[in-house]
């Protein structure tokens, strides 16, 4: 059992719970995610860590209620437990990986999309946490969409907050400030990460392709099993299948097919998808996506 010892709602339908998870936060990178299950009978739920500490244990994890899971999620409060919190699962970012010398020669740019800021936090905060200022884009629909803006100042170089209606901040979808700062102000990326909605993440790897800007975007398709051994979260990377709970999240945004992930997505929401799925993608789907 996994204690919760902070749910707090942030946003309009956006709830922050910090949980004592002491043994991943232990081993925990930027870029994992786990997996949370409310009780025996309860689905499973994947959400991208947003903060850890590892001296007091504690995984800081951001979520939207988008359906009947995580509307359950939304009442627990302080006090309350998780049955199941698994993780760290996935690949840690590529850069947590590299030569930090190699990593401190690079300019990144990192574009967070609404609810999408949660996993580029902890990223961004690796970064300053080894003495590289970054610059970071940070989307949302309206003000009141906005989420962790004093955390994300903390610890940016530069601070860029859009809205699509320009009620805070500049006015535009996060591709606009992505022109603005490239185009008018001239400035030079080397990597930029994109995380937020797939459509998001799509338009901006259009951009960065003419751009010639190498893109890294995070993956997040409906998961089961979180394993490899489902099928569930298949994607196409290039020519090839992919598993996002395994190989990803992270991918290089320039090879990622974004119209299929949508499609798949919206297929898996009725059962008759589920089973056209299951029967065009054989052996890569392995059938238990119920
Ligand atoms: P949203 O729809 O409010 O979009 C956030 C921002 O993305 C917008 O303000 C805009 O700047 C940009 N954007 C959206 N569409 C765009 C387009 N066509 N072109 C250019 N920029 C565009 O975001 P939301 O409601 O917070 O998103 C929720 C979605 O994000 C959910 O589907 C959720 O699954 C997903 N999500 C993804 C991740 C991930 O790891 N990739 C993490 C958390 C949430
Ligand atoms: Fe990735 Fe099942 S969730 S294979």
């Amino acid at each position: 059992m996994y204690k919760i010892l902070k749910a707090e709602l942030i946003a309009d339908k956006i709830y922050l719970m910090d949980v004592e998870a002491p043994r991943i936060a232990k081993y925990c990178e930027p870029g994992q995610f786990i997996i949370a299950k409310i009780d025996e009978v309860g689905e499973r739920i994947p959400l991208t860590i947003c903060d850890f500490d590892r001296e007091k244990g504690i995984v800081t994890i951001v979520f939207q209620t988008v359906g009947a899971s995580t509307e359950r999620m939304a009442e627990l409060k302080e006090g309350d437990f998780f049955r199941d919190f698994t993780g760290p699962l996935g690949q840690a970012s590529e850069f947590v990986k590299d030569d930090l010398e190699e990593v401190k020669k690079r300019k990144y740019l990192f574009v967070a999309g609404g609810v999408g800021t949660a996993p580029v936090y902890p990223q961004v905060k690796w970064m300053h946490e080894h003495g590289i200022d970054v610059d970071v884009i940070v989307g949302a629909k309206t003000k009141d969409l906005i989420i962790l803006e004093k955390e994300m100042e903390a610890v940016a170089g530069n601070l860029y907050v859009t809205t699509d209606d320009g009620s805070y901040g500049r006015s535009g979808m996060v591709t606009a400030v992505i022109e603005d700062l490239v185009q008018n102000q001239s400035k030079k990326y080397d990597v930029c990460v994109a995380i937020g909605p797939v459509i998001m993440m799509k338009f901006v790897c259009l951009l960065t392709k003419k751009l010639e800007l190498p893109t890294i975007v995070s993956m997040n398709p409906i998961m089961v099993d979180g394993t490899g051994m489902c099928g569930a979260c298949r994607i196409t990377v290039g020519d090839e299948v992919k598993f996002a709970c395994v190989d990803g999240p992270e991918f290089d945004g320039h090879l990622v097919h974004f119209d299929e992930a949508m499609k798949r997505q919206q297929m898996y929401k009725t059962q008759e998808g589920q089973a056209l799925l299951r029967l065009r993608e054989g052996d890569t789907h392995k059938g238990n996506c119920k």
